[in-house]
């Protein structure tokens, strides 16, 4: 019988220690250690047994009980673990960034063009300009000889601004009066630029955009000629375009300059496209500049990035820099 029941104990030890499961755990527990199971057969078999035997029998029982027991606990705890390992795995919240998108970003074509643009002044000995957005009257129009009453300042659509007297300030129509301000505010020889965003009260078309960016130039030296303005219009255009590309002047007129001209840039193709005005500074402006004109002279240029980025670049419509389509913007 003591046989029997160590050669079952073996079995069970070696089933608990290959339970896959804590059912079958559970169930290899009933059919060892239960009430019917062979530890109960084998105690109920002592009774058959000669009263000197039975204390060997009892304590072979209770030890091969034991190790059934202990064989099973211990299963049980690994089993128990293992399960709790996959419990959490499964609930487990992942919690890590995954990014929207993994392609960079990149500068606006606008942006772009003005980098690019400040390169090549900046190559030339120009230095960069600042202006307020919000912008005097007086800088914008009166220190540009366009005092009020005057034609000029009907063909800018300005926005004015609710502050201070009725008229007296506005969002700047161009980049003009930043050579107002630069004139006041440093003492000549000046050589400067000045990109910036203005604002004029126009309807989006291909065209025109209320809000755009313009690039003003003012030199102001002693000696100062038409042939520097030229020339420097000229070196430009071929810094940017490249050196195939020419550029024109032609006679037009703004009140800030005198003579004033327009300059064109030639294409490819031959035809010739409207890029900007320039001319000699106006007697008048260098003044309101605290700027002797007996003494010093200069020459005064300006043009929108937006239109330059889209004659570079083949674009039909402004409106498209605008619309935020990365399918558009990316191609620059
Ligand atoms: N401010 C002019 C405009 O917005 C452009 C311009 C013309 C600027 C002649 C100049 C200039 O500096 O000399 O239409």
């Amino acid at each position: 019988m003591i046989e029997t029941l160590t050669t079952q104990a073996a079995e069970a030890v070696a089933a608990a220690q290959a339970a896959d499961s804590l059912d079958a755990l559970a169930e290899l527990e009933r059919q060892a250690l239960g009430k019917k199971g062979f530890f109960s057969e084998a105690k109920k078999g002592m009774g058959a047994l000669a009263p000197e035997d039975r204390k060997d029998a009892g304590m072979a029982i209770n030890s091969a009980k034991g190790e059934v027991d202990a064989a099973i606990a211990t299963r049980r705890s690994e089993l128990a673990a293992a399960e709790r390992a996959t419990q959490l795995e499964a609930e487990r919240l992942d919690l890590t960034e995954v990014p929207v998108s993994a392609e960079a970003g990149h500068a606006h074509i606008v942006t772009q063009t003005w980098e690019a643009l400040e390169d090549i002044f900046v190559g030339m000995g120009f230095r960069v300009a600042e202006g307020p957005q919000a912008e005097t009257d007086w800088h914008n129009f009166d220190a540009l000889n366009i005092p009020k009453g005057h034609p000029a300042r009907d063909g800018f659509d300005t926005l004015y601004v609710n502050h201070g007297e009725p008229g007296s300030t506005l969002l700047r129509t161009h980049t003009s009066p930043v050579q107002v301000r630069t004139m006041l505010d440093q003492e000549p020889p000046i050589y400067v630029i000045a990109p910036g965003r203005v604002f004029r009260r126009d309807t989006a078309d291909a065209t025109h955009m209320p809000v755009f960016h313009q690039l003003e130039g003012l030199v102001i030296d002693r000696h100062i000629s038409l042939a520097d303005l030229a020339g420097t219009i000229d070196a430009f255009v071929s810094a940017y375009f490249g050196k195939s590309f020419n550029s024109r002047l032609r006679p037009n007129y703004f009140p800030f300059t005198e003579p004033s001209a327009e300059f064109d840039i030639q294409m490819n193709d031959g035809s010739w496209l409207e890029m900007g005005g320039c001319g000699m500074v106006h007697p008048n402006v260098l003044r309101a500049g605290g700027i002797d004109p007996e003494e010093w002279s200069g020459f005064a240029f300006g043009f929108g990035i937006d239109r330059l980025a889209l004659m570079k670049y083949g674009v039909d419509d402004l409106r498209d820099m605008f619309s935020n389509d990365t399918r558009f913007l990316n191609q620059f």
